[in-house]
């Protein structure tokens, strides 16, 4: 079962497991078709993180997480007065992070794949040599971010008609990206990181005032992690750890929900609404101030997951009213140093379980596209917290543990899990959505394990969110009724009207009653599901 939120690129995973390659080989093609049909978010300078659970049951954690360019400081986001400048974490080159995916993807071919690599890309190199029609909601992308793409050169080329959005069914031919991956195929991510290519990501990120350099790119490399582990009802949750803040975060809610009965308070109702609202509230705060990249600082992941620390934490909840944000704060340790992007789940027929999350952070990234080769640029800097107090385009705020500096990956929110169950994945997901991503996939999970609702209804049902700060919880258009919003304004809580939809979930379940798999995509976008 192959869940994308591209149909093009839903196909050409199905292909390859109809063709006999396991959820790796699957994973690798669709990635690399989805930088051509979705470049919204697809990528190949970008980064992301794989979960991935082997047929007998091993997890693994791989980071393909961007990192900062060495010569990269907090000053470069200071105006001449010394003032903090989100923009230049946004837009331009100070934006672009040190890509991760080409590599990610060519790591976890050469550990787990078993076709070869070239015959994987290849689909991609097709779709953007013929070019395939732009969908409603693709052409409404550009639409939105059109100033952008329409100040790069290259980028306008691409993917404007002289300036203006493509119409919906208007055909996008990709040449230069055609030629890029073709060589991605052959020569891996060499073909990226060094030569040509790599001169020319440099030097697009020079003349937009960026810092990256051609030693950053040939000196990147993914790494092992050991992915973080918990429990929820029974269920075994494997999930991927810092630079990610998101497995953290997930697994410090639920432990918080568990002893909750929220069966007993039912999907939807403003009892339950209140428990996953002050539940979140409380790991926001802590992922402000704890999380970060594990190499630079030292993450309390074990304090922060520990059983004790989160009963207590827990047990401020009250149920009458809401606890506002400002008498909250990160938990103490002692003894411690102190939209855009897109998920793909996959299952083969050997029982490999693949949750991927990957980014270009903004949609279209830095909206730049690297010189003569077709690929866009990401903007992930501004996923640092670049100074206390001043808020990431997600509205996260952060300290020391995920300040700027060179070399460092930038905190993410992203969060690939799987749960299973005897060993054997039951559940596979995750969701672009930037800070409301770790929210997403806990409402699934809950929706899953404890609401009993079946996979597409669970990602169908609506959403809420709230991130500590800004103090209020994020809801969708025709997400709470009438009497729930009384009932939440009625203990405090501030509700606002998120007009975008909050993630955009692929999900993968084992359907317990006939055993076979379920695959649900989110309405919210154009995915789709495809059994071979
Ligand atoms: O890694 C992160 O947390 C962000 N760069 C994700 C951005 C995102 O999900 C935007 N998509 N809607």
């Amino acid at each position: 079962m192959v869940v994308t939120p591209e149909r093009h690129a839903t196909a050409v995973g199905a292909a390859v497991l109809r063709d006999g390659g396991n959820a790796i080989d699957a994973a690798v093609a669709v990635a690399a078709a989805l930088t051509v049909t979705y470049p919204v978010a697809g990528n190949l300078l970008g980064g992301g993180f794989l979960l991935y659970v082997d047929p007998d049951g091993n997890a693994y954690a791989l980071d393909h997480r961007e990192v900062s360019p060495r010569a990269l400081t907090p000053d470069h986001f200071r105006d001449a007065s010394g003032k903090i400048d989100p923009r230049r974490s946004r837009e331009g080159g100070l934006a672009v992070g040190v890509p991760g995916s080409a590599a990610g993807l060519e790591a976890m071919h050469r550990r787990w794949g078993t076709r070869p690599f070239r015959a994987l890309v290849r689909p991609a190199v097709r779709l953007a040599r013929q070019g395939f029609p732009i969908s409603r909601r693709a052409a409404a992308e550009i639409e939105k971010r059109l100033e952008a793409l329409a100040a790069d050169p290259e980028a306008r080329a691409i993917f404007t008609r002289d300036g203006r959005a493509p119409e919906p069914g208007d055909r996008l031919v990709q040449r230069d990206l055609a030629r890029t991956l073709r060589r991605y195929g052959r020569e891996g991510a060499a073909a990226i990181h060094t030569g040509e290519i790599a001169r020319a990501i440099a030097d697009t990120v020079t003349a937009y005032g960026g810092v990256l350099t051609v030693d950053d790119l040939a000196s990147y490399r993914p790494v092992s992690r050991d992915p973080l582990r918990g429990t929820y009802r029974g269920h075994d949750l494997v999930t991927f750890p810092p630079p990610s803040s998101g497995g953290v975060a997930l697994l410090q809610i639920l432990a918080m929900l568990e002893p909750l009965d929220l069966t007993d308070s039912g999907p939807g109702s403003s009892r339950t609404l209140h428990r996953m609202i002050e539940a979140e509230r409380r790991a926001y705060a802590d992922r402000a101030s704890w999380l970060g990249d594990p190499d630079a600082f030292a993450v309390p992941v074990e304090a922060l997951l520990d059983p004790d620390y989160l009963r207590a934490r827990a047990a401020s909840i009250r149920e009458d009213r809401a606890t506002p944000s400002e008498e909250i704060s990160a938990g103490v340790f002692e003894g411690i140093e102190s939209p855009d992007t897109l998920h793909v789940s996959i299952v083969d027929r050997h029982g490999g379980a693949v949750a991927l999350t990957t980014t270009l952070n903004s949609a279209f990234g830095a909206a730049i596209v690297a010189r003569g080769t077709g690929l866009l640029l990401n903007n992930e800097i501004d996923d640092f917290a670049l100074a206390p107090g001043v808020p990431n385009q997600f509205g996260l705020l952060g300290g020391r543990a995920n300040a700027v500096s060179g070399g460092k990956r930038p905190l993410s929110s992203m969060t690939p899990t799987i749960v299973l169950r005897d060993g054997r994945p039951v559940l596979v997901v995750g969701s672009p959505g930037g800070s409301t991503i770790i929210t997403t996939v806990l409402q699934i999970v809950v929706n899953v394990l404890e609401h009993g609702m079946e996979l597409q209804e669970a990602v169908d049902a609506p959403r809420i969110h709230h991130q500590y700060l800004p103090d209020v919880v994020f809801h969708e258009r025709r997400g709470l009724t009438e009497d729930v919003r009384r009932a939440l304004e009625a203990r405090g809580h501030t509700l606002r009207l998120r007009t975008r939809p909050i993630g955009v979930v692929a999900a993968i379940a084992l359907d317990p009653e006939t055993g076979e798999w379920l695959g649900a995509a989110d309405p919210r976008d154009d995915g789709t599901a495809e059994a071979p």
